[in-house]
């Protein structure tokens, strides 16, 4: 795990920090699996030892002296402000023209990730269908099923999509072709004949992008053609 120093850690003034084994006493149920977070780990200038809770709660002395006062702790609830601390990068994905709405709250980081326990990436793993789980938990109608499902899926909706943000409309990857054709290789096999998944493509490539045009519409999976189409 990577060690990092925080930039500006939320205030909370007149405050210490005190420890993330502090808050075991009183918040048992979110310490519990701490342990294994992403975010277990983390130091602040000039602290001695790990302060993982209030690397994003802020100092926590006055909110355990007084037994949890009101106004004494940080929450940032679906702020993304706390998070932009140390993923700035995130910021400016946020602010491309196309992204989900956490920059005007209506959404929050949390929605995908969550704080406290495993990796920070929703439901715990790198494996993609927690991943998408997560994503068909908001848009169902996409994760299907489908009598003819996109293999694609299987890859993560992120194989498509940028879910922080995008300079392409829908937060796709690349406007044009060039997100099918990641996959699907072009073939030349004679002159003026472009084969993709075995059939000539040649006369369709310049009408528009895969997905618009008559051709296949139903990108995400379909109920009635393997082609992906209507
Ligand atoms: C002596 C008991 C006690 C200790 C120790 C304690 N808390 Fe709390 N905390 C509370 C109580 C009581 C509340 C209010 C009720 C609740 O939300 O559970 C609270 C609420 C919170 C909230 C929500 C605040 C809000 O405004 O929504 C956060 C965040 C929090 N604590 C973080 C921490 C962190 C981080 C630590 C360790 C550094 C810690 N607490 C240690 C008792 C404690
Ligand atoms: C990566 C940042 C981050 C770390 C580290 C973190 N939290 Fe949180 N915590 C959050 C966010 C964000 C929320 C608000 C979640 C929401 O409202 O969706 C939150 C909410 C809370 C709450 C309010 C009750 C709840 O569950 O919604 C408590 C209590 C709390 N955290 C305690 C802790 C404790 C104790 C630790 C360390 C074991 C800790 N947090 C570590 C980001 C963090
Ligand atoms: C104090 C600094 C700090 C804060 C605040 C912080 N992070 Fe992180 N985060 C890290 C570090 C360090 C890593 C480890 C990877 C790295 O070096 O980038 C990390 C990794 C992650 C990952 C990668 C997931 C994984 O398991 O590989 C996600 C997702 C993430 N953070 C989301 C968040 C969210 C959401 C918030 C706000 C609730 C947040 N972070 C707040 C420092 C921070
Ligand atoms: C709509 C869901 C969604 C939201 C909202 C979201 N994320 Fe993510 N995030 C993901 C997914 C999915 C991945 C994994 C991407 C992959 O595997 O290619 C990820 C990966 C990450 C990572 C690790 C990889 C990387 O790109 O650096 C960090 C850090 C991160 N997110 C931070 C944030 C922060 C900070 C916020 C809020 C400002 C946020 N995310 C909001 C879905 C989301
Ligand atoms: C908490 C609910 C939620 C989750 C989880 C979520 N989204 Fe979204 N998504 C939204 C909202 C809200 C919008 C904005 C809709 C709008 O502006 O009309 C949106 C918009 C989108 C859009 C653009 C839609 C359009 O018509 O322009 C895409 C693509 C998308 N999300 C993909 C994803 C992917 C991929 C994931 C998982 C990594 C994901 N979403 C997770 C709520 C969610
Ligand atoms: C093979 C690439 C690909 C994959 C994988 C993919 N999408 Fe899409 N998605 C697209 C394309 C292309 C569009 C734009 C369709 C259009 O404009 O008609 C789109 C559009 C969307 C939209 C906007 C509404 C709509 O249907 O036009 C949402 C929401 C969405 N995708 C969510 C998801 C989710 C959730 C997943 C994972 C279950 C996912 N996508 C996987 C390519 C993909
Ligand atoms: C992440 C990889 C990936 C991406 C990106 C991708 N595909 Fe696919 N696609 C697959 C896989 C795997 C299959 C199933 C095996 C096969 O037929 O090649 C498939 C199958 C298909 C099929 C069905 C072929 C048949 O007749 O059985 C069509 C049509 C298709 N994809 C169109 C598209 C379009 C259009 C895009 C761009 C929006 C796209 N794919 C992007 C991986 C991908």
């Amino acid at each position: 795990m990577t060690e990092r120093t925080i930039v500006a850690p939320p205030q909370v003034a007149g405050a210490n920090y005190v420890g993330s084994q502090k808050c075991s006493e009183c918040h048992d149920k979110v310490t519990s699996k701490f342990h294994n977070a992403t975010h277990a780990k983390l130091s602040a200038p000039g602290i001695k030892g790990e302060i993982g809770c209030e690397a994003c709660h802020g100092p926590a002395s006055i909110h355990v002296k007084s037994g949890g006062g009101t106004g004494t702790i940080v929450n940032p609830g679906a702020s993304p402000e706390t998070c932009f601390q140390c993923h700035l990068d995130k910021q400016g994905e946020f602010n491309l023209p196309f992204s989900h709405p956490v920059m005007n709250g209506k959404m929050g980081c949390s929605d995908c990730h969550s704080p406290h326990e495993g990796s920070a990436v929703a439901e715990g793993g790198t494996n993609f269908d927690p991943v998408n789980s997560s994503c068909v938990k908001c848009h169902v109608s996409q994760g299907g099923p489908y009598v003819f499902e996109h293999e694609a899926s299987r890859e993560g909706c992120v194989a498509c999509h940028n879910p922080h943000g995008s300079m392409n409309a829908k937060m796709l990857k690349a406007r044009n072709a060039n997100l099918c054709l990641q996959c699907h290789f072009q073939q030349q096999t004679s002159a003026g004949v472009i084969l993709i998944g075995g059939r000539d493509h040649a006369p369709f490539l310049s009408r528009g992008t895969c997905w618009s045009a008559g051709c296949h519409e139903a990108v995400h999976g379909s109920h009635v053609s393997s082609s992906l189409r209507f």
